[in-house]
């Protein structure tokens, strides 16, 4: 029989699709993807169908299988990673290694979400000191080194335990030429360790060194002299870049393993470095408070991100528009052209490091300029080199603390249409106060989406963080987070501190920060959002909210008390756990 034609079946498949006949469409689609596995619009478009039917396992194993005989099909790349980002799968037995790789290893891909799936693929492989060397295996384990943080507490630990072996010289680790203390990127054992220590320097970068330190391990770095060449190799391995990495001055005397690394750390400092003239004048907090918030995210600016995929186009206006076509005052008060076209001013307040701005200038765009407001300037400077390398000059930033906006010098923009501010609130003294304020800064007839920290989801971290502040770590000092971390990384698995672990902000620094040991957090009730709603005379529009939890609300409360937020509220009181740790919701203001 004559082997089907590939884009034949495509073309059918569409047609199938068009008269609604999904089902149909997935086989002639699968046809097509055995008889060209490389082609990628037949890939993305059978994930696609796959994911219609409900079949995210199969859709991952068709993009991972596409990619890896077509490595750089950068679209399927982004498809994975938005599913990965959706769906943890039970086991990755069936997932392609070598496709996950390939994804990880593509420029303009959210890396994150494909490293939360890499960790745990590994970790089903088995022990990482029995890949070989040109594995799938041991080249998806650099990938995801080099590409996004660790989340996998075993593969951590194995990874600290390479570390140390390598700084401390044990048996494992083969010196330079018997030189003690000479180890450039040294290959230590039958696998060649060199790309392994080169990828985990990088991580300790991505992951801002958050890996635990021992005694042993603190006496040989005090030793280590990080200025001198042979030692740079095994200081990158745990200080930070201003410790070893020069300025080009000195880029010669690095080891070759590491100039990768160095380069794109230099171009990061002169980029950031650029950024910080648009910020505005230097400002102070306005209140002990904010100073003690500003301080910790100037320390440590959160999150460190990667790059932000854009949502399908126009989706973003058209979910403004039909949230804004609910709300009773909204026809008369959309922006001329309409919320789904029409030119909008946008405020994310409390922006950090720039991703929430980056993916709504996406989301927004075209026609949308935004203004996107932090008092910690370390978080600016990096927000606005990443909006650079997004190509996005929508966006303006300026340091400057929301509770002083009513009085921004020079006058602050005209009120927007639209503000953001998420997880932000709830780390002033009076929430409402701040919000209040922002409220001055929309117009009537605005939209306001807000995230602010559920008390009811957090209860077991509040008790956890309390006994954490109890013990008398120091959050500013990153060798006492270090600590604190690996006791709790030491306790048995089904120990209530240790359950941490399975957070994903349990992974570098400035994410354990934020979680455990953050300066001052309010967690709030939906019974004291709801009042205050009612004070400020605001509208709740929508409650954002993973699919699987919006359905099981409609089921208990009523397809009608969507937009009832005390409803929500009798419904989290009964399913403690409805929420991800933060409410994350849209308000209108009266037109
Ligand atoms: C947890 S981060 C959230 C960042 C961003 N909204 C996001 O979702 O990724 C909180 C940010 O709010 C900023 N922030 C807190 N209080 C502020 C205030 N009063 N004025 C300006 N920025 C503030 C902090 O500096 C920090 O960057």
């Amino acid at each position: 029989m004559a082997s089907a034609n590939p884009r034949k079946l495509l073309a059918q498949a569409k047609q199938a699709l068009a008269r609604g006949e999904t089902d149909y469409a997935g086989l002639l689609l699968r046809e097509a993807h055995d008889a060209a596995p490389k082609d990628a619009a037949v890939a993305r478009l059978l994930a696609d169908v796959l994911l219609a039917l409900d079949r995210p396992m199969e859709a991952i194993e068709a993009l991972a299988d596409h990619l890896a005989v077509n490595p750089r099909s950068a679209d399927a790349a982004r498809s994975l990673s938005d599913i990965f980002a959706a769906v943890t799968p039970v086991s990755f037995a069936t997932v392609n290694a070598a496709g996950l790789t390939a994804a990880l290893r593509l420029d303009r891909v959210a890396a994150d979400p494909l490293g939360r799936a890499a960790g745990p693929l590994l970790a089903e492989r088995g022990e990482p000191s029995a890949f070989r060397r040109g594995s799938d295996e041991f080249t998806l384990l650099i990938a995801l080194l080099e590409a996004a943080p660790v989340r996998e507490p075993e593969l951590e630990s194995w990874l600290v335990a390479r570390r140390r072996a390598a700084l401390l010289g044990t048996a494992e680790v083969r010196q330079g030429r018997g030189r003690p203390g000479r180890a450039r990127c040294a290959p230590d054992g039958p696998a060649g360790r060199e790309p392994l220590l080169a990828a985990m320097a990088r991580q300790v970068w991505l992951n801002e060194g958050v890996w635990p330190v021992d005694g042993d391990e603190r006496r040989a770095l005090d030793g280590l002299d990080p200025d001198d060449p042979g030692q740079v190799a095994r200081a990158a391995l745990y200080l930070p870049p201003e410790r070893w990495c020069p300025d080009d001055a000195g880029a010669e005397t690095l080891p070759k393993c590491l100039a990768g690394l160095a380069g794109d750390i230099r171009r990061e400092r002169r980029e950031m470095a650029r950024a910080d003239a648009a910020l505005g004048r230097a400002v102070c907090a306005a209140d002990a408070t904010g100073g003690a918030v500003a301080a910790q995210y100037e320390a440590n600016p959160y999150p460190r991100w990667g790059w932000v995929q854009p949502a399908p186009r126009g989706a973003g206006r058209a979910f403004l528009d039909r949230i804004a076509g609910k709300a009773g005052t909204a026809a008369d008060a959309a922006p001329s052209g309409g919320w789904a076209k029409g030119p909008l001013r946008i405020l994310i307040a409390g922006c950090g490091t720039g991703q929430e701005a980056v993916q709504a200038a996406l989301a927004y765009a075209p026609n949308a300029r935004l203004l996107a407001l932090d008092f910690s300037r370390a978080s600016l400077r990096y927000a606005a080199m990443k909006a650079r390398q997004h190509g996005l000059n929508a966006i303006r930033f300026r340091q400057a603390d929301i509770l002083d906006l009513p009085a921004f010098d020079p006058p602050f923009d005209p009120p927007a249409d639209l503000i953001e501010c998420i997880g932000v609130l709830h780390h002033m003294a009076d929430p409402f106060a701040g919000w209040r304020i922002l409220l001055g800064r929309l117009r009537p007839g605005g939209l306001m989406y807000v995230g602010l920290y559920s008390a009811t989801a957090r209860r077991g971290l509040t008790v956890l963080r309390d006994r954490l502040a109890g013990a008398g770590v120091d959050p500013a000092d990153p060798d006492a987070i270090r600590a604190a971390r690996a006791r709790i990384l030491a306790r048995p698995e089904n120990d209530f501190e240790r359950t941490l672990a399975a957070s994903a902000d349990f992974y570098t620094l400035s994410e354990v920060r934020d979680l455990l040991f953050h300066a001052h957090e309010r967690p709030l009730s939906l019974d004291a959002v709801g009042a205050f709603l009612k004070d400020e005379g605001l509208e709740f529009l929508h409650m954002d909210i993973r699919p699987h939890i919006a359905e099981a609300f409609a089921a208990a409360q009523g397809e009608s008390a969507v937009r009832d937020l005390q409803a929500w509220a009798e419904f989290e009181r009964e399913n403690p756990d409805t929420f991800d740790g933060m409410y994350l919701f849209w308000v209108g203001k009266p037109g």
